[in-house]
């Protein structure tokens, strides 16, 4: 990872001074990492430890990706903080973050070009694509309020889950040319992505200190798991005073309290982290097919992280 580190920043560096201004200000904080490190155990597992420079870009290229899309997701959703710190267009406002957020994008895809490594682009550029597709459909569920478990699956699929399996199957793909077992770890990280957004949605029903505002899906009327299914679970009434509250309401911090403990009131969080776990329970299947190693072994420690993480 520290080999890692150094590469991934040297992938960002520009001649525009204010751009590596930002790109320092972004490197410093960084996250957790999660997908390199799921890149590299994944490749590890499958070469018997030994990866190569494919699967040092393959990482970078991720983390690149995954870093412009947190830069614009927090322009999208409106948000200041992000990795216990302020975002970039808290600091810099939207305008620089747009385009900060396609600087990291191009870098992306252009280190994955000038090195040919063409079946590792092929990999994320579906990825890019979904991302972008579920951040939209999501916009177009709140804006009707009429979202349902199954699409709700579909929306966390594409802008969270797409990436993770790309994690897994470039991180295959970097070291083996065996379809069956690029797909089976795509699989495998698709798996843990569905868990690991209705982790972060069940976080925005708490108090925690996650590095990143919390309460704020209702204000943005989005609707996830918890909510949907407390929706599905209750009277009539209850159904009108929700989305009324949502829909004329989201911007009274009492009346989203309201909402919120009503939402817990309804058992939503329990069947939200009974979800989760199906899914954090099908990727550890996937992963018994392959023969135990000390790499097998820590990925499955990662998707147990997943599910148990703090932040
Ligand atoms: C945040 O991802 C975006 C989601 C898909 C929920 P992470 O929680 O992995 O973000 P960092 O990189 O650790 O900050
Ligand atoms: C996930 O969306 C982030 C992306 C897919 C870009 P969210 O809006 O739910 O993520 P957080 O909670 O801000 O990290
Ligand atoms: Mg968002
Ligand atoms: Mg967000």
């Amino acid at each position: 990872m520290e080999l890692f580190e150094k590469k991934f920043y040297e992938s960002m560096t520009s001649k525009v001074a204010l751009l590596n201004r930002i790109t320092y200000y972004i490197v410093n904080r960084k996250g957790k990492q999660m997908r390199p490190m799921f890149v590299f155990l994944t490749a590890k597992m499958l070469s018997e430890g030994k990866v190569n420079e494919r699967t040092y870009r393959g990482a970078s290229v991720i983390e690149l990706i995954h870093t412009a899309t947190l830069v614009h997701d927090d322009v999208v959703d409106d948000s200041n903080r992000r990795r216990g710190f302020f975002s970039v267009n808290a600091l810099w406002k939207n305008k620089i973050a747009v385009l900060v957020g396609d600087y990291l994008l191009s870098k992306g895809l252009l280190l994955s070009i000038d090195n040919g490594d063409f079946d590792l682009l092929r990999i994320i550029s579906v990825a890019v694509r979904e991302m972008s597709e579920g951040e939209l459909l999501q916009i177009e569920k709140a804006r009707r309020l009429d979202i349902v478990e199954e699409v709700y699956y579909e929306i966390i699929r594409k802008k969270t889950a797409t990436l993770i399996a790309s994690c897994c199957a470039l991180g295959a793909k970097s070291v083996s040319e065996d379809e069956g077992q690029v797909e089976a770890m795509r699989k495998f990280g698709e798996l843990i992505g569905m868990a690991f957004q209705i982790k972060d949605d069940l976080f925005d029903y708490t108090d925690d200190a996650i590095g990143k505002p919390t309460g704020i899906d209702i204000k943005e009327q989005k609707m996830t798991l918890p909510l949907i299914y407390a929706l599905n679970n209750c009277s009539n009434e209850e159904k009108k005073w929700c989305i009324n509250s949502i829909k004329n309401h989201n911007k009274d911090k009492k009346r989203v309290k309201e909402v919120i403990q009503f939402v817990k009131d309804k058992n939503g969080l329990h069947y939200a982290e009974k979800k989760m776990v199906q899914f954090q329970k099908e990727a550890l299947q996937i992963l018994e097919n392959f023969p135990q190693s000390e790499y097998r072994d820590a990925l499955s420690l990662m998707v147990n992280y997943v599910i148990e993480r703090k932040k």
